[in-house]
């Protein structure tokens, strides 16, 4: 059985109009004749099983409830922009459009995580036409959104790679190195968006 019970079927639909309202934002962008917002955009429903064992790690009952309101990314979308400055634009657009309202920030551009990750997060409380847990309808769902650069996202995916390869030789120097090069490429983020504005000045 499933932790999300009837909502098996909904929260992949749930995923697609998220997928689709943030499409729209970036065809409206276009239509205005300004850069694309992001590079790619990619989704996911976290499986029942993942989803149970955090409740089990967060001390939650594990049940549906858990699920979609004390976990809130039971939905979760990756937004990944070519420029840091496209993060900022998907922001601004994000947090304007009507389809939801943005409960949480969490900044960890400014503030990257102590092992070098990088991306801002969002937690949208999203309006849609299923009934949810509270018996509302149109309902209100979770949904979290990541937002990082294409340098963020290649480091993040390696490092979540390495994450699970356990008995590692020297963990502490895996550790410096990987911070080193989030560092790095957080470097060349700021070069590339440089280097953006200057083409882009007038001459
Ligand atoms: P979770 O219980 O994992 O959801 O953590 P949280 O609720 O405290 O949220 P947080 O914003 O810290 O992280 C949520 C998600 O961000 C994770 O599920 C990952 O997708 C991503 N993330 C956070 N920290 C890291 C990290 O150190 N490395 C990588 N690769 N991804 C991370
Ligand atoms: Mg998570």
């Amino acid at each position: 059985m499933s932790i999300y019970g009837d909502y098996e079927q909904v929260l992949p639909q749930i995923l697609a109009m998220t997928t689709k309202r943030i499409q729209q934002l970036n065809q409206q962008v276009l239509a205005d004749h300004q850069p694309k917002l992001y590079e790619h955009l990619i989704g996911r429903v976290k499986t029942s099983t993942s989803m149970a064992e955090k409740c089990r790690r967060k001390g939650y009952p594990v049940t549906t409830r858990s699920a979609l309101r004390e976990c809130r990314d039971a939905v979760g979308l990756r937004v990944v922009c070519n420029f840091i400055d496209d993060i900022n634009r998907c922001l601004t657009l994000l947090r304007q459009a009507d389809w939801w309202t943005v409960v949480k920030e969490k900044d960890y551009i400014t503030n990257a995580k102590p092992n070098g990750y990088r991306s801002y997060h969002l937690i949208l409380d999203e309006t849609a036409p299923y009934q949810d847990p509270d018996g509302h309808l149109p309902g209100h769902f979770f949904v979290e959104i990541q937002l990082r650069t294409i340098a963020m996202d290649s480091w993040a995916s390696l490092e979540h790679e390495m994450k699970y390869k356990h008995h590692i030789k020297d963990p502490e120097r895996i550790g410096r190195e990987l911070k080193h090069c989030a560092d790095q490429l957080a470097s060349c983020d700021v070069q590339m968006q440089t280097i953006r504005q200057l083409i882009n000045e007038k001459y």
